[in-house]
């Protein structure tokens, strides 16, 4: 069996823990795989395990319900279930969730195809000149008669800022404030649409040092009830070890980060399961809220799909009901920003 004996912070075997919808368990006789991972010794509580676990179940009555195992190595079993993930005690990440859908989806292409960048440009064009197969008769061509206003028609990712300057407490204050409650006495109102009206996303700024005029750097948790920041944490420095490669560059040179943390607890109560996918589609229209408030005062910004969060998770102090959706990064327009493509 291959344990890392490290002591595992937050494990409990009082708590109830649930086995993860997206695991995968086999027995292949004496050997278990659980996702990637084989132990031997522990396949004969398959699948008992699974059962007890997809209901809910404390270590402590896997323990004493599983006995015919070796205790010692049943319990690092459980330790190491928990640790990689396969046991949980709250929702899943957006990526835990999402990443089992690959398996049902059977793609013509191979993973390798797109490590090649004249490949990807060949696949983005095939796919951006595509039709629907459900066309019937003829097309009705559209008219467009006016061009937008430019807070639409000039929008574009931008993947390097311009550091020689801070970005202005005025400016900073505008954009972020399109977040903010507008409250009258019968009534509270926001400039973006949510589910149920119920808005469970949390926003958390990271802000650079020296890089916004008058806010020291630091991690801010932003209230959109009296439209102001508080440090979250006094000792969070991100650097760029959070990100992958290709967005170092944008995290390095932009101003501050946002990150669109879903809070379950106010949601879920109203929607169940669904209300995760809601605020997945609310974190999307606060990203087109903050990309028009940030195009308005000439400022750019660029959505950062993924990012190592767990490297810098701790500062957030978030509780099992909260989780990140989505980190944006915003800043000062630089001349050839834009240019910049390296995903
Ligand atoms: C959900 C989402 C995730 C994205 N992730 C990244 C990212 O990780 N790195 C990056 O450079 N751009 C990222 N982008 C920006 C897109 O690549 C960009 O919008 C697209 O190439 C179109 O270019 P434009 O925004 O300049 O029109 C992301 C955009 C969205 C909506």
């Amino acid at each position: 069996m291959q344990i890392k004996k490290k002591k595992l912070s937050g494990y409990d075997t009082n708590k109830t823990y649930y086995w993860s919808p997206s695991a995968n368990w086999k027995v292949n006789g004496d050997e278990l795989t659980v996702n990637e991972n084989k132990y031997t010794k522990v396949a004969s509580v398959f699948p008992e395990l699974y059962f007890k676990a997809q209901d809910g179940a404390t270590p402590a009555e896997l323990m004493e319900e599983l006995a015919s195992v070796n205790s010692v190595e049943l319990e690092e079993f459980i330790q190491d279930l928990v640790r990689n993930r396969v046991l949980v005690p709250a929702i899943l990440t957006p990526e835990e969730i999402f990443k089992a859908q690959s398996k049902l989806f059977k793609s013509e292409y191979n993973e390798e195809m797109f490590l090649n960048p004249s490949e990807v440009e060949k696949f983005k064009k095939s796919m951006l000149n595509r039709e629907n197969n459900a066309m019937a008769g003829k097309a009705i061509e559209l008219k467009q008669k006016e061009e937008y206003p430019e807070l639409i028609s000039r929008r574009r990712s931008y993947r390097l800022f311009d550091t020689s300057e801070k970005l202005s407490f005025e400016v900073f204050s505008q954009i972020v404030s399109v977040f903010r409650q507008l409250r009258s006495e019968d009534e509270i109102k926001y400039y973006y649409a949510s589910a149920g009206g119920l808005y469970p996303i949390d926003i958390y700024l990271y802000v650079k040092d020296n890089r916004v005029e008058n806010i020291p750097g630091g991690l801010y948790y932003y209230s959109p009830v009296s439209n102001s920041i508080a440090l979250a944490s006094t000792s969070c420095v991100v650097t760029d070890e959070a990100h992958f490669f290709t967005n170092k560059d944008i995290y390095n040179t932009s101003a501050f980060s946002v990150f669109f943390i879903y809070n379950a607890e106010v949601s879920m109560p109203k929607y169940a399961g669904m209300a995760y996918y809601y605020a997945c589609i609310d974190a999307g229209i606060m990203v087109g809220a903050l990309t028009s408030a940030a195009e308005l005062c000439n400022i750019g910004l660029c959505s950062i799909g993924n990012m190592n969060f767990d490297k810098i998770k701790k500062y957030f102090k978030l509780n099992e009901a909260q989780v990140l959706i989505h980190t944006v990064e915003v800043g000062l327009k630089s001349e050839n920003g834009r240019a910049l493509r390296t995903e």
